[in-house]
Parts: structure tokens; sequence; C-alpha cells
């Protein structure tokens, strides 16, 4: 008897009602899978991918991490990134934030001085960059909206200048921006507003 047995309970259960809504579904995602699209979301348990834009198992390759970051140095993020277009040959990359996230509301509180601080602070120098925007904001819900919003922005570019998009083929994939509402489930599609944001950026940073 273990504490996790139901949840062994569910996946069998699970399981076996997928063999019967589908004969053969696993049996066909045994050879290969051939996803069209990357996921680039948060950790949080409240946003899971596949699960929020209605896809089963074999259509999403996957990477998430505290506050939907695609940083640089990260060699996880670079390697999923570089296989997802290189090998799967994706046609989408979305990047998704959520409204309510905890990464984004730490980067604007005093650092704590523990581990994930230091990958906060690469939200809190987002914040920074864009002091005036956020300063526009009327109230405190409303910044942290827009940081989340920013992040997203500026994680998009991210993607889109990194060495695996540069890569022979990497122009046929598209990267999106979204975010999602934990408050009503629903997504919302913030590509315009990444181009947007960009245009403010002084005209020597983020350039590809
Ligand atoms: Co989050």
């Amino acid at each position: 008897m273990s504490e996790l047995d139901h949840l062994l309970h569910n996946n069998k259960k699970w399981a076996a009602n997928m063999e019967v809504s589908h004969p053969g579904f696993f049996q066909e995602l045994v050879s290969q899978q051939r996803p069209k699209y990357l996921w680039i979301g948060c950790s949080d348990s409240r946003v899971p991918a596949n699960e929020i834009i209605g896809l089963p198992p074999g259509e999403v390759f996957v990477h998430r991490n505290v506050a939907n970051l695609v940083v640089h140095s990260d060699l996880n993020c670079l390697a999923v990134l570089d296989f997802a277009v290189r090998v799967l040959q994706v046609e989408h990359i979305i990047v998704c934030g959520h409204y309510g996230c905890g990464g984004i509301d730490a980067a604007l509180e005093p650092s704590q001085g523990c581990m994930v601080d230091h990958w906060i602070r690469h939200v809190r120098d987002i914040a920074k960059f864009y002091r005036d925007d956020m300063e526009s904001q009327p109230n405190e819900a409303a910044k942290k909206n827009r940081l989340c919003e920013l992040n997203v922005a500026v994680q998009v570019t991210h993607v889109r200048e990194s060495p695996a998009l540069h890569a022979a083929g990497a122009h046929a994939v598209k990267v999106h921006g979204w975010i999602y509402g934990l408050n009503d489930g629903r997504i919302r599609d913030l590509t315009p507003m990444v181009d947007s944001v960009r245009a403010l950026e002084p005209s020597s940073r983020f350039k590809s």
C-alpha cells in the first residue's frame, strides 16, 4: 500500500478509457512523436499545457519552468528548443505566461535570499528595463499583470533570437506569445503586443 496508490489507480483508469475511446492510441504513439507545437510555460500546477488547449498526448512538446523564462544560458531550455526545431520540426512555438504568476509577483517583492531568487532576477531585470511602462500602471495589481505580459514579450524575443531558430529551416517556425487567466481559464494572444514592446526597446538591444 503506497500513499500514491490513488494516482496509480487514476492512471490505470485513464489508460483503459483512452484505449476504449481511441483503440490503438498508445501503440500508434510508441513508434514516434510528431508534435506540431512546442509549449514553453510556467511550472504552476494550475496551467497544465495539454489540458488547457485540449490536446492529447503526442501533440505538444513541453518545457516548463518558474515564470516561463527562456534564459540565454539555460542549457535545459536551449536543448529543448534545439530538439523541437531541428529534430521534431515543430511548426509553432508558444510561450504561455499566466496572470497571477507567483514568480512574477516575487520579482516585485524584496529578495528572500533563496535559490529561486537567482532565477527570478531575470524578471526583476525586465521590470527595471520597462520601469516607465510599469510605473504608468494605475495600481499594484495592474503592475503585476503588466509584468506578466512584458515577461512573455521578452521571452518570445529570446526564442526568436535563439541559435536554434537561426539554424537551417528554422525560419518556418512561428513564435507566439500567449497569456492564460487563472480566473477564467481563457488564453489571450499577446503576439501583436510582443511586437509593439519590441519597438519600444533601444535599437541595440535584442537586435536579431
Ligand atoms: Co507562474
